[in-house]
C-alpha cells in the first residue's frame, strides 16, 4: 500500500488526477471505477484540464460509478432535469467535458422498477467489460466506500442499502442543501457496489482529505478490519493500492514517518 501525503486538496488533486492519467495513456482502453462526493471534484477538474490542453483520449475508457440514490437518475440520451443524482454530477463534473462515448458510461439506475435484477445485471456488466482495472474511492465519515454503511458484509455484492443518519446529513450539507432540496425529500436509500465488487478492482486509488477524515482515514489503514468501517477492507486487497490524502486527513496516522520513506524511496527509484 502507498500511502501518499499531499500539502493540500489541490496537491492531492493534481497528484490523483496524473496517477489516473498515466493509467488511461498506459491503457486507452482501461476499465475505470469512478466515485462522487466533493473529494474527487478537483481530480475531475484536473482530467478535465488534462483532456482540453493536453489531449488526454477516453475515446475506449470505459467507466462504472460506485453508487447511485434510489429513486434518482437521469438518461444521458435525454434532456435531463435538475436532480441530485450521482449520474448528473458525474455528467457535470466530468463526462460533458471529455470525449467519452456515452455506451461507455455505466451507472446504476436510480429510476429502476427491479433494483435487484438490475444489481446483478450491473454486476454482469462490470465482468463483460473485463472486471475494473482502477477504482477510485472516497470515504465516508462513517468510513464507508461507496454506500457500504457500518454492518455491510465484506463480501456483499452490488445490491440496495439505507443510508445512516450521518451520510445523508453530510451528503445533504454537502449537495441538497445547496440545491434548496428539503431534507425529507432525500433518498434515504441507494444501490451500490458491494465490498466485495469493489475488493474485485486491480487497481484502488484512496482519496480523502480534511481533518473531518483524520480519524476514519486511521481506523481503515491502520485499524483492524471491520464491517463497522467497510474501507478497512482496503487492507484485503490484492492488487495496487494508493492512498492520497492531505496533511489534515493523514493527521491521526501513526506511521507517517514511514509512508514518508517509501514513497522517498520509489521517488529515488522510479517506482511511483
Ligand atoms: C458519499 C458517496 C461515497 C463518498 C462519500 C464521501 O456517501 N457515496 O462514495 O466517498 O460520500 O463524500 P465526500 O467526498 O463528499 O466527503
Amino acid at each position: 500500500m502507498n500511502v501518499i501525503i499531499k500539502e493540500n486538496y489541490q496537491e492531492l488533486s493534481t497528484y490523483t488526477a496524473n496517477l489516473i492519467a498515466k493509467f488511461i495513456r498506459s491503457k486507452p482502453g482501461c476499465v475505470l471505477g469512478l466515485a462522487t462526493g466533493s473529494t474527487p471534484i478537483g481530480t475531475y477538474k484536473e482530467l478535465v484540464r488534462m483532456h482540453k490542453e493536453e489531449g488526454l483520449d477516453f475515446s475506449q475508457v470505459k467507466t462504472f460509478n460506485l453508487d447511485e440514490y434510489l429513486g434518482v437518475g437521469i438518461d444521458l440520451n435525454k434532456p435531463y432535469h435538475l436532480d441530485q443524482s450521482y449520474a448528473r454530477f458525474m455528467y457535470e463534473e466530468l463526462f460533458k467535458h471529455i470525449n467519452i462515448k456515452k455506451e461507455n458510461i455505466y451507472f446504476l439506475n436510480g429510476l429502476t422498477n427491479d433494483p435487484e435484477a438490475h444489481c446483478r445485471w450491473y454486476e454482469e456488466q462490470i465482468k463483460k467489460a473485463g472486471g475494473i482495472d482502477l477504482q477510485l474511492l472516497g470515504i465516508g465519515r462513517d468510513g464507508h466506500w461507496a454506500f457500504n454503511e457500518p454492518g455491510s458484509s465484506l463480501a456483499s455484492r452490488t445490491r440496495v442499502q439505507a443510508l445512516t443518519k450521518q451520510t445523508l446529513d453530510d451528503n445533504y450539507e454537502s449537495f441538497y442543501k445547496k440545491a434548496g432540496i428539503d431534507r425529507d425529500e432525500m433518498p434515504h436509500f441507494a444501490l451500490t457496489m458491494g465490498i466485495g465488487t469493489i475488493l474485485e478492482a486491480k487497481n484502488i486509488v484512496m482519496i480523502a482529505n480534511g481533518i473531518k477524515k483524520a480519524e476514519v482515514v486511521a481506523a481503515s489503514l491502520e485499524g483492524p478490519v471491520t464491517n463497522q468501517i467497510t474501507a478497512s477492507a482496503i487492507q484485503l486487497h490484492s492488487g495496487d493500492i494508493t492512498v492520497v490524502l492531505d496533511k489534515e486527513a493523514a493527521s491521526k496516522l501513526k506511521n507517517v514517518g514511514y509512508y514518508r520513506h517509501v514513497e522517498n524511496l520509489k521517488l529515488k527509484y522510479n517506482l511511483l
